[in-house]
Order: structure tokens, then sequence, then C-alpha cells
């Protein structure tokens, strides 16, 4: 902590509030004792000058375009380690041992399965329901199924739920996506690891043999390592929110699911390839960048701009790179989508409206790309963001539980409605 204060004025009272220092980035002003010193609140809806808790898990420098996890670029954990290292990062703090790793992997693996019962919990839905509406229903369905890890009091059950649901999350995605093309579940297999199995599980049928493209494994690996963790965004803030009632760990990556499902956060990748297929070729460019200029409508150019990053955003410059990749692999040479992107980008990134607001391709701009070209459905894109950020939203459910501090996130309000007045009988009124 920093000897420094804040020193703060109101109504001829003086009042002096600490200044905490992170490791990196922007101190903070601790109004903790503001309401109790001075009687009011501060006012700050979106959270844009409000941190709303202490973490070691990741930082994000939004001018320089920088992305680290417990200390590590996101660049260097993308090229040389899996997915599954990044996870172990996230959830323990440092990089395995290999022997760590092994045991990691070995658990990981081993939880993979769900319930039985959970597969007859499917059939309750309608076939053509969205992959996020199942998922939703069936991650929050999961304190129903495994109760011995529902005590969060206890280090040991919460270890073992962030395990399940790091496992089971593929489990769970690729089940919604069988049901809903009218396939058969398929069971995950023990000798494929994290990326092979999800492909597996929503590719493979049981009437041919189904072998994994290695360079698609790699791929798909690379996209969950870019969307693992992004310190306190919208549905990371909603798993602690939930959390810091004593909610259990599965009620609260529900939560999570829901909030990442909106277009303005996961729903993103979504929605930007719909855009994509809508512009359809280059020449329709300029009519949609006058539209996401054009304050009377409300239609934005989906997969840019960010409330952390002004600059590019690290994890789309990966992405961009896994894109072309992996229609190399697949032979992809003339992907018109791709076309529309690449110009959309070039016209974006040298227009005034958009350098002046700093709006730069975020992680979504590419994703959509890459996962139509792996033969995912559009409505399978955000489902794949909530499987590889389970990992996230658990490790930062976890510090907060492990907080000497934490008390329940009860945010107050400016009240502008009435004030109090006598009611009125309905024969009065
Ligand atoms: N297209 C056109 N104009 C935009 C866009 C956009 N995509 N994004 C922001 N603006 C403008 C906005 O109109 C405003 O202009 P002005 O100052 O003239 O009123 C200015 O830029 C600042 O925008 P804001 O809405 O105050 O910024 P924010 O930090 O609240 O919003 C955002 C961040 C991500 C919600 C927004 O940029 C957006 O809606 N982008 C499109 C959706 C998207 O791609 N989301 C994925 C985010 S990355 C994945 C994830 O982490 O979930």
């Amino acid at each position: 902590m920093s000897e420094n204060k804040a020193t703060i004025n109101l109504a001829g009272k003086s009042v002096e509030m600490p200044i905490l220092d992170g490791t990196i980035g922007p101190s903070v002003v601790d109004i903790g004792k503001l309401l109790s010193q001075t009687g009011v609140f501060t006012f700050d809806p979106g959270f844009l000058s409000t941190a709303s808790c202490e973490s070691k898990i990741t930082y994000i420098d939004g001018d320089e375009g920088i992305l680290l996890h417990r200390g590590y670029p996101i660049e260097q954990l993308a090229e040389n380690g899996d997915f599954l290292e990044t996870c172990y990062l996230l959830l323990h703090g440092e990089l395995p041992t290999a022997a760590e790793k092994a045991d990691f992997d070995y658990r990981i693996t081993r939880h993979t399965m769900i319930h039985e019962q959970m597969a007859i919990f499917y059939r309750g839905f309608r076939r053509d329901a969205h992959p996020m509406a199942v998922v939703c229903g069936v991650v929050g369905a999961l304190s129903a199924f495994y109760h011995d890890s529902t005590d969060i009091n206890d280090p040991y059950q919460r270890m073992v739920a962030s395990m399940r649901l790091i496992a089971k999350m593929p489990t769970i995605a690729a089940m919604a996506y069988k049901y809903n093309v009218g396939q058969p579940f398929v069971y995950p297999k023990n000798d494929l690891d994290y990326a092979s199995n999800f492909l597996n599980m929503c590719f493979a049928v049981p009437c041919e043999e189904y072998k994994v493209n290695p360079i698609l494994a790699r791929a798909l690996d690379r996209i969950f390592i870019l969307h693992a963790d992004h310190e306190q965004n919208a549905s990371t803030s909603t798993v602690r929110l939930a959390g810091s009632t004593g909610a259990n760990p599965f009620a609260c990556i529900a939560a999570g699911v829901a909030a990442l499902w909106g277009p303005a956060h996961g729903g993103a990748n979504e929605i930007c390839l719909r855009m994509l297929e809508e512009i359809g070729t280059v020449d329709r460019i300029p009519e949609f960048i006058a539209r996401a200029k054009d304050k009377n409508d409300p239609f934005r150019l989906m997969g840019f701009g960010h409330r952390v990053y002004k600059n590019y955003d690290p994890r789309a410059k990966i992405m961009q790179k896994t894109c072309h990749e992996v229609l190399s692999e697949l032979g992809i040479k003339d992907d018109p989508l791709l076309d529309v992107a690449m110009e959309l980008e070039r016209i974006a990134l040298s227009d005034e409206y958009f350098i002046e607001r700093k709006l730069y391709p975020n992680v979504d701009f590419y994703s959509g790309i890459t996962l139509k070209a792996m033969g995912f459905p559009l409505t399978m894109f955000t489902v794949l963001f909530a499987v590889a950020r389970t990992v996230g939203w658990i490790s930062q459910w976890q510090e907060m539980i492990e907080d000497p501090n934490q008390k329940i996130g009860r945010p107050r309000q400016l009240y502008t409605g009435p004030g109090s007045r006598d009611f009125i009988p309905i024969s009065k009124r």
C-alpha cells in the first residue's frame, strides 16, 4: 500500500481516503468509508472508473494492447502451451511442472463424462432451442447432480467442482450441439486431448470413423486459450456477484453463461459473422460503415471496440493468424467472408470515426470465420466461448471465496423516482 492519500472535499468537510497500488496498472482510491464519513455514495454506471475487487489472476493494459495471465503474456501462452496448461496457471497461480501437468490432464480427462441421467434432461428441450439456452439450463442443473461438491467452505470440494466444470463443459456443449442437429450423443474419449475430444464429441457419428485433424485441434485449443479469462468483464463480474451470496459454484457459472450470451459480450462472435454475411461483398462495406457512424441507427460494427482495449486487442492478432492457418489447412483459398472482414478492418482502421474513438478489431472479429470453417454452426460460437471462459470464471470465483475481505456484492443507487406519497384508493385515481 502506498503512503499516498486522496483528499476529498465535500460540503466544507475534508476526508482522506487511502490510495492502493497494484503491481502494475492504475492505483485505486479506496472509498469504502466514504458513506460513513461523508454520507454520499459514488455514481459510476457501467463501472467506468470502479475496480470491483482485488485480483492476482489477469492484467490488461488496454492502451498498450497487453494481456497477461498470472504475469505471462497471452502471445507466449498461445504459442508455447496448451489450454489445460493455461487452465492450471489460472487456477493455481503458477505454470505446472511436467508431473503436475500430467496429473492435471489425467484428472480433467477422467471427469469429462456427465451423469447419465443428464442426457434425459436434454430431451426436455425443444430441438430448435439455441444451444446457449440449453447450456445455461444444463450447467445450472449440475448442482442437482453433484451435491458432493457444493459446499463452498470446503477447499477440497471447491477444487473438485472446478475440475468438474472445466472437464464437463465440452461434453455439455457438444451434447447441446448433437441434440440440436438430431444426432446421437458421442461420449468423451480418454485417449484424446481436450480440444480433440471436443471436436470428436461434436463431429463423430457412430456409423463411421472420425479422425480429428491435428491442425484444427491445435487451432481450437488456441481459441480456448485466447478466451480463457479476461479479468472483471460482465460475465466474470456476474459470477463473482452471484458467488458473493454464497451460491454454489454450478449456479454461479450458469449465471456467467447467461451474462456471456449478450451481443455486447460473448454473443458478439455469432452476431459478427451474421453481419459479415449480411454485408456479403466488399462493395457494400461503405454502406455499413456509414450506418455504424449514424447516431440515429442502432447498428454497430460487431467485432469492433472494447471497453478496456483502446488499441488492437492482442487476442485478435493471434486469432487472425489462426484463422488463416485453418482456412489454408482446409484448402479454402477464396473465402468471401474473409475478404469482407479484411477489407472492413482496413477501412475501419483508416476511418476518422474509428481512429478518434480508438475502435479496433476485438477477439470476436476473426473467431467466427475460423469456427465456421471448422464446421460449427453460428449458434455454437458463444457456446465455445463459454467452454473456454469456464476456467476464468471458476478461478475468479475461487479467488473471491478465499479473499478475507470478501463481502456480499451490493451496489447502491442514485434514486430519481417519486418522493414519498400517500396511497390513492383505486376509485379515486
Ligand atoms: N461500432 C460503431 N461505433 C462504436 C462501436 C462499434 N462497434 N463501439 C463503440 N462505438 C462508439 C460509440 O457509439 C461511442 O461513440 P460516441 O462517443 O460518439 O457516442 C464510442 O464509440 C464509445 O462507445 P461506448 O459504447 O461508450 O463504449 P463501451 O466501452 O461502453 O462499449 C463495447 C464497448 C464492446 C460494448 C462496444 O464497443 C460494442 O458494442 N462493440 C460491438 C460488440 C462487440 O464486438 N463486443 C465484443 C467485445 S470483445 C469480446 C468480449 O470480451 O466479450
